[in-house]
């Protein structure tokens, strides 16, 4: 507690020097215009007006102040979108300058923000990876020729959910989908199960991805302060970086095995990601080394396991609370693919309700409610305010999905919404955005919509659903709890029924 107050004093120290400093420029739009927001107390700003759901208090917030909202979070100014309108703006007429990220304290460990496609400015070190994941990954035809893999990974999860059914025990959806989709992932980049994997530091790839995420989704004092980063006050840098290392110890296994088993091989034909990327390094080492792929596995895993398995937990909830929908999209399902039918990622196109469905999910519970925050390169103008120079943007995705202007009915879960809509989550409709929208879009957007929708059509056309304790759907708990991802409060627990 000492140790606090010592730091809220030398922050308060710093953060006086700072506003003085900053109040007294001057902008290329003269006076200061700052967005409404807010009146901040000195030093913390308006950090206390976050609460524990940072996302909830500020569409709160945005009804008092609008759609877009200035506050200072510790030393950063922030800006806070609300509506689609101002995100677009935002994403597609300042694009550019607005696309370069605010680092978090947690993710500077063994410089991973300095070559990281998730923290790197958008200048031309990222434009290269993103190229490279989008021509040796993501591409139509790369995913096309990975999906066998996927295929397996979802039967194996059927075939574990059957042995559930025969014992009649309880599964838990986000942790069974965790899994799957880690494996589902690790197979098509390595040719591996990794959520097996044991090192040999006997500790589950499961957990050490899982601790990453965590440590980097803590309230972190340093991301408010960042002259503190220096003595990484809550330790979370320091935990951070014992995950990272014995996760890198177990990709640089993984690499050096497959560095060997290529010298013997007569062909340097890739057959899954890390063939690709080692082809492309040896080509070019200079733009892809060793050392900047294994931090490219790690942006992936970081960014793609949680979000995507939270949202098929997300599906299935939100299916067994509205037990009606459930029945109706497994009718869709049994209908175009028979019961026990076989579901292939080349199925999606012929379930426009299962595609509503996860829209609906998503625009309910992005799994990133604020994207990953932006950070204002040069001044802008929007909607008449000034967003200055290094201000850091928070567009709240979630305010939007729930936006009664936008939405009828916004709380319910009415995947009808989407039946004869155009609307869709690829960043060109900026009321749903949950996958963001312009240059920073998720690049792995095309990887992730197949896998919900391969685990989601499986688990509902074999099996039928029940919650655990023979809970009532109605008295469902549908609380989320905030993080780097935004997870359902109460784990899932269903019980299948063979059908
Ligand atoms: C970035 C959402 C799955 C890799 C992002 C962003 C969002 C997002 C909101 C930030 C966009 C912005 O800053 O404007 C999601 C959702 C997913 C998902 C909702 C699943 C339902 C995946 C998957 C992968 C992936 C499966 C890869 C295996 C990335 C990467 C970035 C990113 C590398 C950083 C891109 C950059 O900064 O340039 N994602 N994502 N994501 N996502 Fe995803």
């Amino acid at each position: 507690m000492d140790y606090m107050l010592l730091l809220l004093g030398l922050s308060f120290v710093l953060a006086c020097i700072h506003f003085l400093t900053k109040s007294l420029g001057a902008t290329k739009f003269g006076p200061v215009n700052l967005p409404p927001g807010p009146r901040p107390f000195p030093v913390i700003g308006n950090i206390l007006e976050l609460g524990n759901k940072p996302h909830q208090a500020l569409a709160e917030l945005s009804k008092t102040y609008g759609p877009i909202m200035s506050l200072k979070l510790g030393s950063i100014t922030t800006i806070v979108i609300s509506s689609p309108h101002v995100a677009k703006e935002a994403l597609q007429k300042h694009d550019q300058a607005l696309s370069s990220r605010t680092i978090l304290d947690g993710v500077q460990f063994q410089d991973h923000h300095k070559v990281s496609m998730v923290w790197l400015p958008a200048l031309a070190p990222w434009r290269n990876l993103r190229k490279v994941c989008a021509t040796q990954m993501f591409a139509a035809q790369r995913l096309d020729a990975t999906q066998a893999v996927r295929q397996k990974k979802v039967q194996e999860v059927v075939d574990y959910v059957h042995e559930n059914c025969t014992s009649g025990s309880v599964v838990d959806i986000g942790q069974t989908a965790f899994t799957t989709v880690m494996n589902s992932v690790s197979n098509t980049f390595f040719s591996i199960d990794l959520a097996h994997y044991q090192s040999d530091l006997s500790q589950n790839f499961n957990d050490l991805v899982y601790g990453v995420m965590e440590e980097i989704g803590k309230p972190n004092i340093a991301n408010y302060f960042p002259i503190l980063r220096s003595i990484d006050p809550q330790g979370i840098r320091k935990c951070t970086t014992t995950y990272v290392e014995k996760i890198f110890y177990i990709f640089d296994g993984i690499i050096d095995e497959r560095i060997q088993a290529r010298e013997t091989m007569m062909s340097k034909e890739s057959k899954d990601l890390l063939d690709s990327l080692l082809n492309l390094a040896e080509e070019n080492s200079s733009e892809l080394s060793l050392a900047v792929i294994k931090h490219l596995f790690l942006d992936l895993f970081v960014a793609g396991i949680d979000t995507t398995s939270s949202t098929i937990e997300w599906a299935m909830a939100e299916l067994l609370h509205n037990p009606e929908k459930l029945t109706k999209a497994q009718t869709e399902l049994r209908q175009v693919l028979g019961k026990d039918g076989l579901v292939q990622e080349f199925d999606i196109k012929k379930l426009p309700y299962l595609q509503a469905v996860m829209k609906e999910t998503l625009r309910l519970h992005p799994p990133a409610p604020f994207l990953v925050p932006h950070k204002a390169e040069t001044e802008v103008e929007i909607c008449s305010y000034l967003v200055p120079k290094t201000a850091q943007i928070l567009v709240n995705v979630w305010a939007m999905g729930r936006d009664s202007s936008v939405w009828q009915n916004p709380n319910s879960f009415m995947p009808e919404r989407f039946i004869e809509s155009e609307i869709d989550v690829k960043g060109r409709d900026f009321e749903l955005i949950p996958f963001g929208a312009g240059r920073r879009i998720c690049p792995g957007l095309p990887l992730a919509q197949r896998m919900v929708y391969l685990m989601l059509a499986s688990l509902l056309c074999t099996f039928d659903w029940k919650l655990a304790n023979d809970m009532k759907p109605e008295d469902m708990d549908m609380t989320e709890k905030f993080g780097l991802t935004l997870h359902k409060s109460e784990p899932l627990l269903a019980v299948p029924i063979k059908v």
